[in-house]
């Protein structure tokens, strides 16, 4: 049942908005990261500073796209994004220092400080990647917010932030700064194109078009998506697969699997799964397993992964998976196979699709449709 709980680094997903920064050794020898602003203690670090100065920790992290199940929308009505199946998300274990650590090390500035940015090392046409998180909650350690620079054991790949990057549990990707040069501490948000320009969640009344070139709506921090919101899918069966089901099966007490994924965000927990095969007239509850609990009874330190951190930790920060056994011959009646996740905090998936200009977000109930060969 955990089979596929961790995604091996060539299979994660990668979301660049340019060409991945080359970085080659000597690049790398004078590779730093500025932490300056409101701070007392404007330093800038290597790597060997992190590694050295602060404890090592890995935490198994599912890291999410904001367009996660975009094509959905895309079907209806396109939006601003591209294609995104059910796939924009993976799971890694995810080894660096917390940021909470760092900025107790440079000690910003209290009242002043109310913003810590972070800046990439990718080149865009408008100017470097960049956004930034609430100071209250990157100093808390308990949102996990890490800077790391290896992925499952080994250094990051480069679509994924070689040499470091930020790792947000909780939140979308796109908050996770890849290739990171700099943070500072700062009394506003990120002024960066596209913390501005880039995963916002409009109201709905916007088309794409209305909402293309109106500024105003982009920088309206309302709009702004930081933490994950609860959603699941069904991998099996897929959608559209046809499934063999026997006109007068021999063993009318044969079983199918359903099987999928669920998460929430902000650290919350999905508390179950539901799933309908009568199109919401009646649902079943699944059996839900969450295999970042077996890393949570692991007292693990080593050289590669310092310390497992997750021992007095109560939020959650990775996907967990579902099943529900149904016999056959209810399959052979159905048409439509419907998930829906609840969170610890009752969240729970739509019925229906809030269409938005970046189709970002998409969480309603996951449907598959599936066909039926009839066999003897
Ligand atoms: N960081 C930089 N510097 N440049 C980027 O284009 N893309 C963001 C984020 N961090 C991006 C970035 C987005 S939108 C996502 S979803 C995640 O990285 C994807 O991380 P991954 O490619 O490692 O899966």
């Amino acid at each position: 049942m955990s089979a596929g709980f961790v995604t091996p680094a060539h299979l994660h997903f990668v979301r660049n908005h340019g060409a991945v920064p080359r970085v080659d050794e000597g690049t790398l020898r004078t590779w730093t990261i500025r932490v300056h602003g409101l701070v007392q203690r404007g330093t800038t670090f290597t790597l060997h500073d992190l590694k050295s100065m602060f404890q090592t920790v890995t935490l198994p992290v599912t890291l999410v796209c904001a367009g996660n199940r975009r094509k959905e929308q895309n079907v209806v009505r396109k939006s601003l994004g591209f294609n995104w199946g059910a796939a924009g998300v993976s799971t890694a274990l995810w080894t660096g220092v917390y940021l909470a650590d760092v900025l107790d090390y440079v000690r910003p500035l209290k009242g002043q400080a109310k913003h810590v940015i972070f800046e990439g090392g990718d080149s865009l046409p408008n100017g470097p990647y960049g956004t930034s998180q609430r100071l209250s909650w990157a100093a808390n350690k308990e949102k996990g917010m890490l800077l790391a620079w290896a992925m499952n054991g080994l250094p990051l790949e480069p679509d994924h932030g070689f040499p470091i990057r930020v790792i947000i549990p909780g939140q979308i990707g796109g908050r996770s700064v890849k290739w990171l040069k700099s943070i500072e501490i700062s009394a506003q948000e990120s002024q960066h194109h596209l913390h501005f320009w880039d995963n916002k969640f409009l109201p709905r009344h916007l088309s794409p078009d209305a909402a293309r070139d109106e500024p105003s709506w982009w920088q309206d921090p309302k709009y702004l998506i930081t933490e994950l919101n609860v959603n699941s899918a069904i991998s099996h069966p897929a959608h559209l697969e046809t499934l063999e089901i026997s006109r007068e099966p021999k063993d009318p007490s044969r079983m199918y699997t359903l099987r999928g994924y669920a998460y929430s965000g902000g650290g919350r927990r999905v508390s179950r799964v539901e799933v309908s095969l009568d199109e919401g007239a009646t649902w079943q509850l699944s059996t839900v397993n969450y295999p970042e609990d077996q890393y949570r009874d692991m007292a693990y330190a080593d050289e590669v992964y310092g310390t497992l951190d997750l021992t007095e930790r109560d939020t959650s920060f990775c996907w967990c998976f579902w099943s529900l056994d149904v016999p056959v011959s209810a399959l052979a009646k159905a048409n439509v196979i419907e998930a829906c996740a609840v969170d610890e905090s009752m969240n729970m998936q739509p019925r229906d699709m809030y269409l938005n200009a970046t189709s970002m977000m998409n969480n309603c109930l996951f449907r598959v449709a599936i066909l039926k060969k009839e066999t003897e």
